[in-house]
């Protein structure tokens, strides 16, 4: 046998251990090298058998994160991609063929190809602790299993769980996963290699699922069960933007009785899946995630205590989130009561996140204290402003907080719109201050706006940004101005739905050419669940602040509806009406509205922002610019980001539908410059 790069071998009573710890990476990938080391191993192991196999990890960051995903942008065609995949079936089913038992020790994350290795071994052992996550996401990435685990799936753990698992691409924790039998046993650290030398030893029968799973799986009741699935997909995977559920189904309906059909058809599904437009813009969306974690990575930054000014929706939820991330935290606010509220709010977060150890939840919550006092401030490594947007209320703030705090403490601001140069006046060091613009809700957007003021130091923006890393953010690195990025480029968008509302189009028309578009939801559901007050306030900021010509205008309409009280959920009427806090969606009225039209509206109005965006230097390149409306608003993941889905269009292309509609409704369309300009594109 060759040397060996990415596996480390040990024997140990007749038993072989191959740690899996693939070099120069954080995260063990199965890469080509690294399974064409693993056949090397098995090969050894089918001449001469050991009493037992285990295969582990030797990195502590967990077991494996599944397939390399950079390696999918060097496939060139179906033909290298189903060679790719059927070299990554041969060894599992080599494994799953080796005379000796092989077991799988997992300790942490198990995903994708990870588990499709695992469960081609006989057992599977987990780590007992919430880092453990198995699943099998690749329908994320618009593909499916491919290294046989569509079949090892459904035959371990039966066929409705296994398809909603794949179907769905979520992953679950070692307590789920026993109780779906993806695991084996489940056992803390010290015990995990004990554990694996007693099933070895003992050696059971493999895991199969319960008879009425087997039985779900004979071809008289597949189709039935196909189009169940089908309809909980069709709500959440529409067939034309994500092909890989159904094709998952498909598969499934058509081969599920023949182990070796489904086997050679899983990998020709795959490879056609793979080079298509979906897997390929998904694909990019992974590496854009993974490059806005990297901007997180450039340096530690490790602040003792977490200071946070203002516990109101934001400050509060922030406080929440930064204590659940292991940081102690403390929460000012004048008014006791939104102290008690913030409290109340990251109790139930904790026991949420938690569910399964609430020890950690309670251990959380203890983190996190209420500071009527504000006695947080004098030892605090960061302290975040997030009180009521208003200039001098924050320039008084952080005058005050500078003789307060320790040197070389970070001051931000979670500012939606004031300018960091205006909030940093007065301040003898404005280089340590710096925006973190979360969004709403805290615990569930992912990404963070990091503001850059003039005087703001790298250093400030490198620790900003490795502290939102630190909790599980995605950093977005933009320079100070009106509406940083995202909001700035979602605003024409939203107004432009609303300015269709005033000339008659019905709302839910709108929403539905948006949806169709693939937004995870239309623009005036939007603007009622954030709320009509807000969205008006953010469109006058803007309109006020832009250098936009021609400008910003915001529709009559909102202001109307706003001075009427119908602000959207929170009031029970905006654009819908919402009787107890749910949306009711009135069927659209009958009439013919051109709906590609209505979404180039939108569409082209957010691009010709994006444009502008570029154009000022807002953020760094077209790619950044994608990641932040993708991860901060949800914009159409299989497109891409909307500078790819541009440079698909064609620029002349937008420009020419620009200067149409220009023609056609408004100045407001005009192209930007920098489309037939300067188009930097990456
Ligand atoms: P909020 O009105 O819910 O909370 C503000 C809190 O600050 C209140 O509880 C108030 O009592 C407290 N406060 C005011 N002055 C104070 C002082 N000097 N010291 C201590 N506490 C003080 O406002 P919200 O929505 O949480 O917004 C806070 C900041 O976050 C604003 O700058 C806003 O622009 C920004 N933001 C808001 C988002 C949203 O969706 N609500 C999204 C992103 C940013």
């Amino acid at each position: 046998m060759s040397e060996l790069k990415h596996w480390r071998v040990e024997h140990d009573d007749g038993i072989h251990w191959w740690r899996i710890d693939v070099a120069d990476a954080g995260a063990n990938v199965l890469r080509r090298e690294v399974l064409e080391e693993l056949e090397q191993l098995v090969e050894a192991a089918r001449t001469e058998p050991p009493c037992g196999i285990v295969i582990t990890s030797a990195k502590d960051s967990g077991f494996i994160a599944g397939a390399d995903v950079h390696e999918f942008t060097t496939i060139a065609d179906e033909g290298q991609a189903l060679e790719l995949i059927r070299r990554g079936q041969g060894v599992m089913d080599r494994i799953e063929a080796l005379p000796c038992p092989v077991l799988a020790l997992i300790n942490g994350f198990c995903l994708g190809g990870g588990l499709e290795l695992a469960l081609a071994c006989d057992y599977r052992i987990a780590l007992d602790d919430p880092k453990t996550r198995i699943g099998l996401p690749e329908v994320r990435l618009g593909i499916h299993p491919g290294f046989g685990g569509t079949v090892r799936a459904i035959e371990t753990i039966g066929v409705l769980p296994a398809m909603n698992l794949m179907l769905a691409g979520s992953t679950v924790d070692a307590r789920k996963a026993k109780r779906l039998g993806l695991v084996d046993d489940r056992v803390p650290e010290r015990q995990l290699e004990a554990a694996a030398r007693y099933w070895l030893k003992k050696r059971p029968p493999r895991r199969r699922p319960a008879w009425h799973q087997r039985l779900l799986n004979l071809a008289p009741l597949r189709p039935l069960v196909a189009r169940l699935l089908g309809r909980a997909v069709a709500r959440k995977a529409p067939r034309r933007h994500y092909p890989a559920p159904w094709a998952l189904i498909e598969l499934w309906q058509q081969h599920g009785g023949d182990r070796r059909a489904m086997f050679a058809h899983e990998a020709k599904s795959v490879a056609r899946l793979i080079c298509g437009e979906t897997a390929r813009n998904l694909v990019r969306v992974f590496l854009l995630q993974d490059r806005l974690k990297s901007l997180g990575r450039q340096q530690t930054f490790r602040p003792t205590h977490v200071h946070i000014v203002g516990g109101g929706v934001m400050g509060g939820d922030i406080a929440a989130w930064a204590a659940v991330n292991g940081y102690r935290t403390s929460v000012q606010d004048t008014r006791p009561e939104a102290l008690a509220a913030t409290m109340g709010r990251a109790a139930k977060l904790c026991r949420r996140r938690f569910r399964s150890w609430p020890h950690l939840g309670t251990a959380a919550l203890d983190r996190l204290y209420p500071d009527l006092e504000g006695s947080g401030r004098a030892h605090a490594g960061l302290v975040i402003e997030a009180i009521v947007e208003n200039r001098t209320a924050k320039q008084s703030l952080f005058r005050e907080l500078e003789g307060q705090v320790p040197e070389g403490c970070l001051l931000a601001t979670n500012t939606s719109s004031i300018p960091l140069e205006e909030i940093a006046e007065g301040l003898q060091h404005p280089e340590r201050l710096v925006g973190l613009h979360f969004f709403n809700p805290v615990a569930k957007m992912p990404l963070v706006e990091i503001v850059r003021g003039q005087a703001t130091s790298d250093e400030a923006m490198a620790h900003a940004a490795a502290w939102s890393k630190a909790i599980g953010k995605l950093p977005l690195p933009v320079r100070s101005s009106p509406g940083f990025l995202v909001n700035r480029i979602l605003m024409p968008y939203l107004l432009e739905a609303i300015l269709m509302v005033e000339e008659g189009i019905p709302a839910v028309v709108i929403d539905r050419c948006a949806t169709r578009f693939g937004m995870p939801m239309g623009p005036l559901d939007l603007a009622d669940t954030v709320g009509l007050d807000i969205c008006l306030h953010v469109g006058r900021n803007l309109a006020e602040h832009l250098p936009s010509d021609p400008p910003l205008t915001v529709p009559r309409h909102l202001q109307r509806l706003v001075e009427q009280g119908h602000l959207g959920k929170k009031s029970g009427q905006g654009f819908y009406r919402w009787p107890s806090g749910r949306i009711q969606r009135p069927k659209a009225p009958p009439g013919h509205w051109d709906r590609d039209r209505i979404t180039d509206r939108m569409v082209l109005r957010l691009l010709n922002e994006a444009a502008a965006c570029l154009a000022e230097g807002v953020v760094e390149d077209a790619d950044l610019l994608d990641a932040g409306m993708i991860f901060g608003t949800g914009f159409a993941p299989f497109r891409g980001g909307p500078m790819h889905y541009a440079r698909k269009l064609g620029h002349d292309e937008v420009q020419r539908r620009l200067n149409a509609l220009a023609e056609a409704i408004d100045v407001r369309f005009r192209p930007h410059p920098w489309w037939s300009g300067d188009t930097k594109t990456p």
